[in-house]
C-alpha cells in the first residue's frame, strides 16, 4: 500500500503539553498495593517500599502528570487516615470496591513517588461522601507554608516544605448510581463543585481544578452554566470495550476524537452563552481499552498488538487536540487495565501499549504541525466511516530543527509505503522506531516478556522527501533532522 503525507513546518497548530501523555493509579486490585507500594519488609526489590522494577519502567516513561487515588476510590477515601505514622494509620473498608484499605500508602508517598517518576501530582479530592473542608484540610496540608493545623501535622511527619500541588480533582463519575455520593444531575454537581472549590481556593487560591464531566449535553451545560467560573478543565471519561475486531478497535481514536472535539465545542457555547470568562478546557483523565474479562476485584488483561495500534490512534488524536485537550490519564498504569503487569514473585511483563507510551515520551516535539495524509481507506460497520489506514500526526521541536512523525499504520496484512514531503523543513536523515510485533494478537507476558519490542530502521531522504517503509499493525515515531 503506498501512502503521501505532507507536514507544514510552519503550520502550528498548538503547543503540546505533555500531561496529555499521563497516568492514573489508584487503590483498585493490585494497582497501589503489588504495583506501585510493596513496603520496605516485602522481599520484592523496593526502594522505601516503591515496588523497583515498576518505579524504573515508569521513570522511562516520564509521565508528566499522575492522577491519584481515584477512580471510584476517591468518593469514600478520607485522606487523613493516610498520614502519619503507618503502623497507626486505621485499616478501612474501602465501599467503592468492597477492599480492605491499609493506609500504608497515603498522601506523602505518593508525593514522594511523583517526585522520584518526575511527574506532577493530580489528586482527586472526596467529593463523594466527604466535605469541602476536608477537601481544604488536604490542600492546605499539602501546600501551606503557615503554622495552622494541617501545615503542622505535615512538618510533624516529616515534611518541612508545601508539595505545592497545583491540580486538583473535585469529584469523580459523581453523574454514576455506582458513585459514592452520586448527584441527581448536572446542576447538584455544579452546586457541589462550587463549595468544594470555593473552600479549597480560600487555602490556595493558585491551584488548578478539574471538575467532573462526561459526554451528556445537559449535565456539562449545567455545570458551566453554574459553575463555570470555579473550574478550570472538566473531565472525560472514555473506555472502549477491547472484544471487537481489530479494524474496528483500530478506527475508534477516530471516534474519540470526535467525541473530545463535540464535548469541547459544548462548552465553548456554553462559556458564551452565559457569559463564563475563565477558560475551560477537557481533562481526558480515564481512557483505555476494556475487555470482558477484566473484572473485579483485580481488573485484570493482557493487552497486545492491537491495543497498541488503538494507543498510538489515540495519542495521534490528543496530539492534534493540543489546545482542546491538555491532560490525558491512561487508565491505569500498573495491574489494574494495565500498562505494566508487575506480579507477585516479582516478574514483570511491559504491554506493547508501554512501549507506545515509551516511544511517544521520548520523542516529541513541542509543537504540533499541520499534516495531510493520501491513503487507502476501509470502512468500519460500527463508527459507519470510512477510515483512513495511516494515521499521521507530526511534533517539531522548538528550534525548528528535528520533526518527529508520529504515524500509525492500522492496516493488519499490508505495509504502508509512505513518503512524506515538507513545506518549510528541509529533512537531512531520519530513523524510525516503532511498535509492531508479527501479529495483532502477540502481546508480551510474564512468561514471554520480549515477545513484542521497541525495533528500529532508517528512513530514506532523497530530493527532499522522506520514505519509510511501515509495517501492518505498527505504531512507529519517524525523527527526522532537518
Ligand atoms: O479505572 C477503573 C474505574 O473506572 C475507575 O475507578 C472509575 O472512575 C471508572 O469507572
Amino acid at each position: 500500500m503506498e501512502c503521501k503525507g505532507f507536514v507544514d513546518a510552519s503550520a502550528v497548530i498548538g503547543r503540546l503539553d505533555k500531561r496529555c501523555y499521563g497516568q492514573f493509579i489508584e487503590h483498585l486490585g493490585r494497582c497501589i498495593y503489588g504495583g506501585i507500594w510493596v513496603g520496605e519488609e516485602s522481599e520484592i526489590p523496593n526502594h522505601k517500599g516503591f515496588r523497583l522494577d515498576v518505579l524504573e519502567a515508569i521513570k522511562e516513561l516520564n509521565p508528566k502528570v499522575v492522577r491519584w487515588p481515584g477512580g471510584n476510590f476517591s468518593s469514600g477515601y478520607h485522606w487523613i487516615d493516610g498520614v502519619g505514622p503507618r503502623e497507626e494509620r486505621p485499616r478501612r473498608y474501602d465501599m467503592a470496591w468492597g477492599a480492605e484499605e491499609p493506609n500504608a500508602f497515603g498522601t506523602d508517598e505518593f508525593l514522594e513517588w511523583c517526585r522520584l517518576v518526575g511527574a506532577e501530582p493530580f489528586i482527586v479530592v472526596n467529593a463523594g461522601n466527604g466535605t469541602p473542608e476536608e477537601a481544604a484540610g488536604w490542600v492546605e496540608y499539602c501546600n501551606s507554608k503557615g503554622g495552622t493545623y494541617y501545615a503542622s501535622l505535615r512538618r510533624r511527619y516529616g515534611h518541612a516544605d508545601p508539595y505545592g500541588v497545583r491540580l486538583w480533582g473535585v469529584g469523580n463519575e459523581l453523574y454514576g448510581r455506582w458513585q459514592i455520593g452520586f448527584c441527581l444531575d448536572g446542576a447538584e454537581c455544579a452546586r457541589r463543585t462550587m463549595e468544594f472549590a470555593n473552600e479549597m481556593r480560600k487555602v490556595d487560591p493558585s491551584i488548578e481544578i478539574v471538575a467532573v464531566g462526561c459526554e451528556d449535553p445537559e449535565w456539562n451545560l449545567e455545570m458551566v452554566k453554574k459553575a463555570g467560573e470555579y473550574f478550570d478543565y472538566l473531565s472525560v471519561h472514555i473506555y472502549i470495550g477491547g472484544d471487537k475486531p481489530y479494524r474496528e478497535l483500530a478506527a475508534v481514536p477516530l471516534n474519540i476524537e470526535e467525541r473530545l472535539r463535540n464535548v469541547y465545542g459544548l462548552v465553548q457555547s456554553a462559556r458564551q452563552r452565559y457569559g463564563v470568562k475563565r477558560e475551560i478546557r477537557l481533562a481526558f483523565d480515564e481512557w483505555n481499552v476494556w475487555y470482558p474479562e477484566a473484572k473485579a476485584p483485580l481488573h485484570k488483561q493482557v493487552t497486545g498488538v492491537r491495543d497498541a495500534v488503538f494507543t498510538g490512534g489515540v495519542l495521534n488524536a490528543l496530539q492534534r487536540l493540543c489546545r482542546e485537550v491538555p491532560i490525558g490519564c491512561f487508565a491505569q498504569t500498573v495491574n489494574v487495565l494495565p500498562l505494566i503487569i508487575a506480579a507477585e514473585d516479582g516478574r514483570m511483563a511491559l504491554t506493547p501499549q508501554y512501549l507506545v507510551f515509551k516511544l511517544y515520551g521520548e520523542n516529541t516535539g513541542d509543537q504540533v504541525l499541520k499534516t495531510a495524509i493520501d491513503t487507502d481507506h476501509y470502512r468500519s460497520s460500527e463508527l459507519m466511516r470510512p477510515v483512513p489506514y495511516v494515521d499521521l500526526s507530526a511534533t517539531a521541536t522548538e528550534d525548528g530543527r528535528t520533526i518527529y512523525l508520529h504515524v500509525v499504520n492500522r492496516h493488519e496484512k499490508e505495509p504502508a509505503e509512505l513518503e512524506i514531503s515538507f513545506r518549510n523543513f528541509t529533512p537531512k536523515e531520519a530513523s524510525c522506531m516503532y511498535v509492531a510485533g508479527e501479529k495483532v494478537d502477540d502481546r508480551n507476558t510474564l512468561g514471554e516478556p520480549d515477545r513484542v519490542k521497541i525495533e528500529r530502521k532508517d528512513g530514506v531522504v532523497e530530493s527532499g522527501r522522506l520514505h519509510v517503509d511501515l509495517p501492518a499493525h505498527s505504531v512507529n515515531v519517524i525523527k527526522t533532522l532537518g
